[in-house]
Formats: structure tokens, C-alpha cells, sequence
């Protein structure tokens, strides 16, 4: 399993497409399904609990799935939160599969100039999107550390949760594991 990670325009699913191409995977990418089912609304992505997180996790059942019959699968959902990566690798494991963070760092010059390109050339793939969101958006998003990278141990889940499924479960209320 590919974990594709970043920014919006970042270059996730021009990475993801390369991806599954090379690896004859199933790409998963959580905003084609979100845009076609519930419209680009970024509110949905502020409701724990909401629209984006019942999606993915059904999305997550899907790939479980695709690699317990040997499929390798791409995720790309963002991904910003390291306890996301985190019960991700523990759940693909759990699969008997592997799991590879992808990380693309973009500057913040870069990151604007695209997703300004992109509301003008294709407004309804994707979600509005402000400079002050670009803003908000790179300090809450936790960057890949080195263990991520380079698949070392995954770490415990936070307090209060037992387990990686526990937390994934209540996180992404849809998804069976
Ligand atoms: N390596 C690259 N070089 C130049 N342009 C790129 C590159 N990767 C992506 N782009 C362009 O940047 C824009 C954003 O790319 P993409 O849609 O892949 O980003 P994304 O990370 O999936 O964004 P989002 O999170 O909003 O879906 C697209 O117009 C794409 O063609
Ligand atoms: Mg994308």
C-alpha cells in the first residue's frame, strides 16, 4: 500500500495516477469520490465524524480488501495527521501487506500558483480553496518524519487507545476492518 501524503497541490494525484500505473494498483483518491457523491464543500472535512471521514473509511475497507487478495492499492487522501498514517501502516501490515509513505513536500509559492491554475482550469475537481486556508493548512500539517519514510516501527496509539483498529474505528466510523 502506497500512502500518497501532502498538501492541496502538492502533486498527490498526478502521483498517485504514476503510481498505480507502474504498480498495477487501485488507486483510492478520496476527492474524486467526495466531490461526485457530496459536492466540494470544505466544511465537510471540519465535521469529526462527517462526510470525509465516513468516506474514507469505507474507501479504507475497500483497500483492505484489495491487498488481502494480493492488490497493492494507492491512497490518496491527504493524509495530514500522523496518527492517520500511523494506524494506516499498522492496518496494512495487519493485511499482510507492505506500506510505503510518499511524501511531497511544495513550497508555499509553488502550492498557491497551482491550486490558483487549477480553480481556473478545472473548478469542479476540485475544492475553493484561500490564501489564509493555504495558511492554516501548513501549520497543521504534520510532515512525514524519517521512521515514516523509511518504514520503521510504528508507533503506539495515542493515549487512551489500546489499539491502532480501536482508534481507526472511531476516526473513520465506516470503515470494517
Ligand atoms: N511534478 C509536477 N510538476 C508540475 N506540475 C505538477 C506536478 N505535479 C502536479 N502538478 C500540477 O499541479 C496541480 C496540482 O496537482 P495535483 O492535483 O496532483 O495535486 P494534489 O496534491 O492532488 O492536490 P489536492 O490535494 O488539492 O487534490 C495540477 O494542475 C497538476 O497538473
Ligand atoms: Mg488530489
Amino acid at each position: 500500500m502506497f500512502l500518497v501524503v501532502g498538501l492541496p497541490g502538492a502533486g498527490k494525484t498526478t502521483r498517485a495516477e504514476e503510481l498505480a500505473a507502474a504498480a498495477h494498483a487501485l488507486r483510492l483518491t478520496a476527492d474524486e469520490w467526495h466531490i461526485s457523491l457530496f459536492g466540494n464543500v470544505i466544511g465537510d472535512f471540519q465535521r469529526p465524524g462527517g462526510e470525509r471521514w465516513v468516506l474514507e473509511g469505507r474507501l479504507i475497507s475497500v483497500a483492505l480488501q484489495a491487498l488481502r487478495r494480493g492488490m497493492s492499492v494507492v491512497l490518496d487522501f491527504g493524509l495530514w495527521g500522523r496518527d492517520e498514517r500511523s494506524a494506516l501502516r499498522w492496518l496494512a501490515r495487519s493485511a499482510g501487506a507492505s506500506c510505503q509513505v510518499v511524501y511531497l513536500p511544495v513550497d508555499k509559492d509553488l502550492q498557491i500558483a497551482r491550486i490558483v491554475h487549477r480553480q481556473a482550469t478545472a473548478p469542479d475537481e476540485t475544492f475553493p480553496m484561500s490564501a489564509a486556508d493555504v495558511d492554516r493548512w501548513r501549520e497543521q500539517f504534520q510532515a512525514p518524519d524519517a521512521a515514516e519514510l523509511d518504514g520503521g516501527e510504528i508507533p503506539a496509539p495515542p493515549p487512551g487507545w489500546q489499539s491502532w483498529p480501536e482508534w481507526a474505528e472511531d476516526h473513520w466510523p465506516t470503515c470494517t476492518l
